[in-house]
């Protein structure tokens, strides 16, 4: 068991096959956070907790006049709230009789062998070869009677623990919860960076790392959707973390709407970190007998650095995580129509686009936004989700099958979550939109959002999709989302229960996707929101690939896709070659170069391929067979990011390994060019280093201690945003 407690020393153990994570329940019932880190084995850790009276941290009343004994001061498990603690806080409850006070104490606690459950939300799940136990702890508040059960779900073989909180109102009253975090993590010491991901649309998840400074640091969306802006993904690291030497801690969200993380560093140099829904336009009404459950955190340490860290979640992302088969199998290579044509297209278009991209190799032609209601541009026609047979004849169903005649697979763009003031459906039911009494509603890109919040809303959603999913021949879906939620009010829930719309939305979406994507195992789903703006684990439960951003341009898809790799696992990433000067940045870059960073996630094509020349034809032609070649490994392999954007101006270079290390794929980009320049080497990890390794188109073997000793030199005739690629193969 990997989980175990202690009546002697009433302690509560949790061990990963690297780490170990303690609490204590100590003589009042308060749950202690002893330690989370190194595997331990000798986890006797009273002696951590040093009291002290501390002036103006106050006192529980049954420990009577003990001053050193406050709430304020100690670490603890899940925290209270109005009664001595006046830090950031696990819970905040507005209870029966006006006050706003929880105090919980340990009640009892089961350990179970397996995982817990969510119920309406993604989480984790378990395959044969995982050993999972979990434990559940109840927390009491015997004043009120409000219970909190904390569950804490132990892979211990893959280094992860899952924590959620699930609140039950077992008193009389009805109260109403105004925060409740996935996770409370406490430190004795605050000598930590904190590592996030923010940016903004066509920029996200650029890495940022700041020292922690006293007070509150807090970062979330209050958007209705993760977001462009901020990602549910954390690091705490010791200051000394690299890549591949210190300690550092993730904590990683598995939700997709408004999320909470804040870290405090308090008067006495510790450290708090919650993690959580948004507290912002929260509160949650909470009658007697009703509970509320949390979503999911997933936690990981690495005593080892971030590279190790990452491993631990691209592993357990890649095989606990996503629902869908498709994360297991191969992906097409995607030929999509969106910057090729943008809104104006007919069939023979479309057509022609698509056998151009057949003899490059695309295996599946994406129709993106435009085919559906009246639908010039984006100002009109969601909600109609009716084939607009001014622009494709023969409907979707005989384009459909003339994308397949030609032996492509044939994919299809929806917004299925909005609805445009300018369309039959708006006409039809003008409450079916997020609005608030009294105020003209707000439009993002010309729309609004359905209220998803409500199930009629969402049956209709389900019923359309499934119409579309069963009459024609669709093997994959872009889900898009193209603006952030604001008006959240819905004409169906009463004034006191509006505060839970955001998270109801939420609900109502994941319910949709239960039922269209769950049922659909053979239809590959994608995730997008203008790009990378719900690039969470909630998503990818559903999609096994996210667009990654509406951002093509290969230089800043560099520093997309390395803040993306953190949590992410690679082959999460859809990532396409477009053409130049590129649209978002006007940047240009060689073909190769789009090729070799397109191939570091789910490659594919975004441009009109009737337009390139017969040289460009083959040049992709040949990309496509590389990256078929190099596929295995970059959906299977490590991932080492080999240099900080951040920091190494000059160039760019990352590296997958596959998990026998037999071989291995090198990249490296040039994003700068200066005049008789130093001469670069780049040095590979993850090699064997016992082993011969051949690489391509050179006429001789390195050893892997070699290679990851001295390295290899970078072409010194690289030009600005050139590119070379190496395959690695160990000799037999
Ligand atoms: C979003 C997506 C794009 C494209 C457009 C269509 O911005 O991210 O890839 O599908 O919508 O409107």
């Amino acid at each position: 068991m990997s989980i175990r407690f202690s009546e002697e020393s009433q302690t509560f153990s949790l061990r990963t096959k690297s780490s170990s994570y303690i609490m204590r329940r100590n003589e009042y019932g308060y749950l202690l956070h002893m330690y989370y880190g190194e595997r331990l084995e000798d986890e006797n850790l009273d002696y951590l907790i040093q009291l002290q009276d501390r002036g103006f941290s106050p006192n529980p009343n049954e420990v009577g006049n003990d001053r050193t004994f406050s709430l304020d001061v100690l670490p603890q498990e899940f925290s209270s709230d109005g009664i001595c603690d006046y830090r950031i806080c696990s819970i905040e409850v507005k209870n029966g009789d006006g006050s706003f006070a929880f105090s919980g104490k340990v009640a009892d606690y089961r350990i179970n062998s397996g995982k817990y459950e969510l119920k309406g939300m993604p989480s984790l799940w378990t395959t044969e070869e995982d050993t999972v136990d979990t434990l559940e702890i109840r927390l009491e508040d015997t004043a009120t009677n409000l219970n909190v059960i904390l569950y804490y779900s132990v892979f211990e073989e893959k280094d992860i623990i899952t924590r959620t909180v699930r609140v039950v109102n077992r008193g009389s009253d009805t109260v109403y919860l105004n925060r409740v975090m996935s996770v409370t993590m406490d430190f004795m010491d605050s000598d930590y960076d904190l590592i996030h991901f923010d940016g903004r649309h066509t920029m996200e998840r650029e890495l940022h790392r700041v020292p922690l400074s006293y007070g509150v640091q807090s970062i979330g969306s209050c958007r209705g959707a993760s977001s462009h802006q901020h990602n549910p993904f954390m690091i705490l690291c010791s200051k000394d973390t690299t890549e591949d030497f210190g300690h550092c801690y993730g904590f990683s969200l598995v939700y997709s709407g408004n999320f909470l993380c804040e870290v405090e560093k308090d008067q006495y140099d510790q450290t708090r970190l919650t993690m959580g829904l948004h507290t912002k336009y929260f509160s949650w009404q909470l009658k007697a007998g009703e509970s509320f459950q949390a979503p999911e955190v997933v936690m990981a340490y690495s005593g080892r650095g971030l590279t190790h860290l990452s491993h631990l979640y691209h592993h357990i992302y890649r095989n606990n995580l996503c629902r869908s088969p498709y994360a297991k199998l191969p992906r097409q290579i995607v030929i999509n129509s969106w910057e090729a044509a943008y809104f104006t297209f007919d069939e023979e278009k479309l057509l022609n686009i698509a056998r151009a991209a057949l003899d490059m190799g695309a295996e599946l032609f994406v129709l993106d936004d435009g085919w559906f209601g009246k639908r010039d541009d984006d100002s009109s026609g969601l909600g109609d989700w009716e084939v607009n047979t001014d622009k494709l004849s023969h409907g979707l169903d005989g384009l459909a099958d003339r994308i397949c005649g030609m032996g492509l697979q044939f994919g299809l763009w929806v917004e299925p979550e909005m609805i445009s003031e300018n369309s039959n459906l708006y006409r039809e039911h003008p409450d079916w939109c997020l609005q608030m009494p009294h105020r003209p509603v707000s439009r993002g890109r010309y729309q609004l959002v359905l209220d998803l919040s409500r199930k009629d809303v969402c049956d209709y959603i389900i019923g359309f999709m499934n119409h579309i999913l069963d009459t024609v021949k669709v093997s994959y879906i872009k889900w898009d989302m193209n603006r952030n939620i604001t008006d959240a009010w819905s004409s169906i829930e009463e004034a006191d229960k509006q505060g839970e719309i955001y998270h109801r939305y939420m609900l109502g979406l994941y319910y949709v996707l239960d039922h269209i994507v769950l049922t659909h195992p053979d239809v590959l789903f994608v995730g997008c929101s203008g790009g990378g703006g719900r690039y969470d684990p909630g998503m990818l439960y559903y999609h096994p690939q996210i667009w990654c951003s509406d951002n093509t341009d290969a230089a800043a898809r560099l520093k997309i896709q390395y803040g993306t790799s953190f949590a992410y696992p690679i082959q999460t990433m859809e990532s396409h070659v477009s053409v130049c000067p590129n649209h978002q940045t006007g940047r240009t870059v060689p073909l190769h170069t789009r090729g070799v960073v397109a191939m570091d996630g789910i490659f594919g094509y975004e441009l009109d391929a009737t337009k390139l020349t017969a040289d460009e034809k083959a040049e992709c032609r040949e990309q496509t067979i590389r990256y078929k070649k190099y596929y295995p490994l970059i959906a299977q392999g490590d991932y080492y990011r080999l240099t900080n954007p951040y920091e190494d101006l000059y160039l760019t270079a990352w590296e997958h390994v596959s998990p026998d290390r037999k071989y291995a794929l090198l990249c490296v980009v040039l994003t700068d060019k200066e005049a008789n320049a130093p001469q670069k080497y780049v040095k590979l990890k993850g090699l064997d280093p016992n082993k011969f390794y051949k690489i391509e188109g050179m006429d001789r073997s390195f050893s892997g201690q070699l290679l990851m000793s001295a390295g290899l030199p970078v072409p010194f005739s690289l030009g600005q945003y050139e590119a070379v690629q190496y395959y690695l193969e160990t000799e037999e």
